[in-house]
């Protein structure tokens, strides 16, 4: 058998947060391997200039999402119009808001936090999930992270969402045990994407100091390992793969080149 078998050529891939970072890499690269994508995320302009490029270079069919994966009822909507069947759901979407500690933190952040890192990974699982388990057939990825297996100050919201995503994806797959779907969780350190500008609210040198005199991991090595977990063999269950930059050891072990 050859290393370089594709198992994901015309199959449909969803994947939430495509319109940036890790989820837009995720959509480039299950492009090339030739799967038929169903991009999501809120912001339209960008899902349909990806949708413009991927269909200019591969000869795939890609439908746009473009809803909020807190709203249940439009991402419901949305499903029972879309006919083709999900084989591989990427639940990506999601973020980080602040970092202040517990006694000082907004509430509004928690809530974006929580409703969307956790709420909208439980709709489109709650969602797609049936149709898998009514052909016997389909793949859960969820992107948890490293602050979902450690908690770190001025993270403990955005740690508790990624300790729930742990949580979900080891019951989702005792809940779907005795069936063919797969279900796996890859586990990020520091991936330099916009995720810090979201956290830090737009302030881009806040942010960039995060990835000062590191090297730290572009989207489209989570992407390789998301493709990885996906093509595996249908017998093979990746549950969780922790990835780090080289220069990080931890959440809060971070080498710098100055240090
Ligand atoms: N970067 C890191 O260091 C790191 C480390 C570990 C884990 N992660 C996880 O990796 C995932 C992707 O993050 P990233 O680093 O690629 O960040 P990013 O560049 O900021 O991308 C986040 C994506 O999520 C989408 N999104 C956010 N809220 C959404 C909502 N309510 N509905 C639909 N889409 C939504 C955004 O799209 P719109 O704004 O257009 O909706 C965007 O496409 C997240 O779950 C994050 O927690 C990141």
């Amino acid at each position: 058998m050859s290393l370089m078998q594709n198992r994901i050529e015309g199959k449909w891939t969803f994947i939430t947060g495509a319109t940036a970072g890790i989820g837009k890499a995720i959509a480039k690269l299950f492009a090339e391997a030739g799967s038929n994508l169903v991009l999501n995320g809120r912001r339209e302009n960008r899902l349909e200039k990806l949708k413009l490029q991927l269909e200019k270079h591969y000869d795939i069919t890609i439908a746009l999402a473009s809803f909020d994966v807190r709203d249940r009822n439009v991402a419901e909507q949305f499903l029972n119009d879309f006919s083709e069947p999900i084989d591989i759901l990427v639940n990506n979407a999601g973020l980080a808001r602040g970092v202040d500690a517990v006694f000082d933190a907004d509430h509004e952040d928690w809530d974006s936090m929580v409703d969307t890192n956790i709420k909208g990974v439980l709709n489109m699982t709650r969602l797609i999930s049936p149709q898998m388990k009514e052909r016997n057939s389909g793949h859960i990825i969820n992107i948890g992270s490293i602050a979902g297996h450690e908690s770190y100050p001025g993270g403990s919201v955005y740690c508790a969402t990624k300790h729930a995503i742990k949580g979900f994806t080891e019951a989702t797959k005792k809940d779907l045990h005795g069936t063919n779907i797969r279900v796996s969780m890859v586990s990020p350190g520091l991936v330099e994407t916009e995720f810090s500008e979201v956290r830090f609210k737009g302030d881009k040198d806040r942010a960039d100091q995060v990835y000062d005199d590191i090297e730290p991991l572009v989207a489209q090595d989570i992407a390789e390992i998301v493709h990885f977990i996906a093509n595996r063999p249908p017998h093979v269950n990746i549950m969780d793969t922790i990835v780090f930059p080289v220069d990080q050891s931890s959440s809060t072990m971070v080498h710098r080149e100055n240090d």
